[in-house]
């Protein structure tokens, strides 16, 4: 099956949604909710939910029951305007889609109801939607997303008849040999006709081997009633594969980053290493970026035309502008202006916002401070609660010491200053634009506009100190051999 991305998509206003997560993950061996464990920036669960989102279904109804104290207040992040439905007790996909029809309003009971798991990351809105015309193209009472899988076990099986029509899904447990050798296994996302579900749910039994309420039984009720059922066979079949496990979960997980580099690669982004480079779903990059290996954008990164990011940079939550150069940086929550460069070894943190054509330089870290068009903090420094005017440059080994102790203060240095090596500012203070200080001075005190502050006292030397005080040292043999005498 082909599907196009592009295509426009008209809300779905005869389309209802139900999300089956109730389930647990023991094998997950963890705390956390199942569908909840993270890959490429978003919950196993938040994928499903966004690819969903794309159909502008009119209503979407999630069900939980695990951990349900974790799993139901992300969903109401994550989609607000989905519905919770409680399953107490895990009594099957059929039992599940009953609880979410209880929730339903008489205006969503009609039209399409589509079936899909929370648990399902690599699921795309384009193959939901292609099942939903497939579905109505055909009016079928049920539509069945399949695939064609090299090794089926554990999967509930699509049987057909000697004419290739669909006649049910048996589930592993309950399949004879003949039926595990199918290789047409059901997805577990399934299209119904609402009608017909409404018929169907209070028809399902437990009698099989599970004990369960079944879904996959409305096939077989509706063959029985002799409507139209079918299955439509999707070949990206990982698209419908769960985690079970964290060796699963990190399998998909490096899948969504590889499918995630190889789209924005093709919008025109070079990724010179893709197996050292991690990309989140929600970043966004322009054409002619260029990402260099050991590469982490996370969050909702945005990256503009023609920046080159790392060797080995993690930017979380970071605006990077159009020409900017990033190297070797750790940045969370900050915006580097176009054309700036920061690196090696930065540390931008959360509030940090750099100015075009700025500079942070190799080992700065820099905090809730802004550093204006043109300004340089090139070495060995601690910005902090500062702002910094445009043009200025900030001399080596410079900290701000924002924190008292107690609390913490803002320091403004203006424009087109020049502050000298090894100086303290101790916040609050203010330097006018167009200052300059003297290095290693400490400044406690506003510098005006234009003047010049030191606050180191005048040199003291002392001839032949060493000659008298560290006689028979190398130290003192060399100023000997210099020529330097006890006065
Ligand atoms: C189900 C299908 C099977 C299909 C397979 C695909 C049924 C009877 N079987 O089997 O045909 O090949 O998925 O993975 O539908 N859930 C609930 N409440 C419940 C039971 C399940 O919310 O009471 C949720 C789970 O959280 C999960 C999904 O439904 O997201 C599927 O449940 P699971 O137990 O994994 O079904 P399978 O036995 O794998
Ligand atoms: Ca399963």
């Amino acid at each position: 099956m082909s599907t196009d991305r592009t295509a426009p998509t008209p809300p779905a206003t005869d389309l209802t949604v139900v999300v089956l997560a109730a389930g647990g993950g023991t094998r997950m061996k963890s705390k956390t909710a199942k569908v909840l464990h993270p890959l490429a920036g978003r919950s196993m669960l938040g994928h499903v939910l966004a690819a969903v989102r794309e159909l502008e279904p009119r209503r979407v109804v999630t069900v939980v029951g695990h951990q349900r104290e974790q799993v139901a207040p992300h969903v109401e992040e994550q989609l607000p305007e989905a519905r919770i439905a409680v399953q107490e007790t895990q009594d099957g996909t059929g039992h599940a889609v009953r609880i979410a029809w209880d929730v339903l309003d008489d205006a969503d009971r009609q039209g399409t109801v589509l079936v899909a798991y929370g648990d399902t990351p690599l699921l795309e809105g384009a193959s939901l939607r292609a099942l939903v015309a497939d579905h109505v193209g055909a009016g079928r009472a049920v539509s069945i997303l399949s695939g064609i899988v090299g090794d089926p076990h554990g999967y509930g099986r699509v049987v057909r008849d000697e004419a290739g029509e669909v006649t049910g899904i048996v589930e592993q447990k309950d399949a004879t040999e003949e039926q595990r050798a199918v290789r047409e296994i059901n997805s577990g996302i399934l299209a119904f006709d609402a009608a017909f579900l409404a018929a169907a749910l209070p028809r399902l039994s437990s009698q099989n081997a599970a004990g369960e309420y079944y879904l996959t039984d409305t096939v077989a009720l509706a063959r029985e009633d002799g409507l139209p059922v079918g299955a439509m066979p999707l070949d990206d079949v990982l698209q419908t594969e769960g985690a079970n496990d964290r060796v699963q979960l990190a399998e998909l997980g490096r899948e969504k980053n590889r499918r995630i580099l190889a789209r924005w690669m093709r919008e025109g982004v070079t990724v010179m290493d893709p197996a050292t480079t991690w990309v989140d779903a929600d970043v966004v990059l322009a054409r002619d970026v260029t990402l260099l290996p050991g590469v982490q954008l996370l969050g909702a990164t945005v990256v503009e035309e023609d920046a080159v990011i790392g060797p080995d940079c993690t930017l979380e939550d970071v605006e990077v502008g159009a020409g900017a150069r990033v190297v070797r940086t750790h940045g969370q929550l900050a915006v580097i202006g176009a054309g700036a460069s920061v690196g090696p070894f930065s540390y931008l943190r959360p509030g940090t916002r750099l100015g075009a054509g700025g500079k942070v330089g190799a080992f700065v870290e820099v905090k809730n401070s802004s550093i204006g068009d043109g300004a340089k903090v090139p070495h060995l420094s601690y910005v902090g609660d500062a702002d910094i005017g445009e043009g200025t440059n900030i001399g080596a080994g410079t900290i701000v010491a924002n924190y008292d102790g107690v609390a913490k203060h803002r320091t403004t240095i203006g424009r087109h200053a020049r502050t000298a090596s090894n100086n303290t500012f101790v916040a609050p203070v203010t330097v006018g634009d167009g200052a300059a200080t003297g290095a290693g001075s400490t400044i406690r005190e506003d510098v005006p506009p234009g003047a010049l502050a030191v606050s180191a006292g005048p040199q003291r030397t002392i001839a032949g100190w060493v000659l008298k005080r560290r006689d028979g040292t190398a130290q003192a043999q060399a100023a000997r051999d210099a020529g330097a005498t006890e006065e």
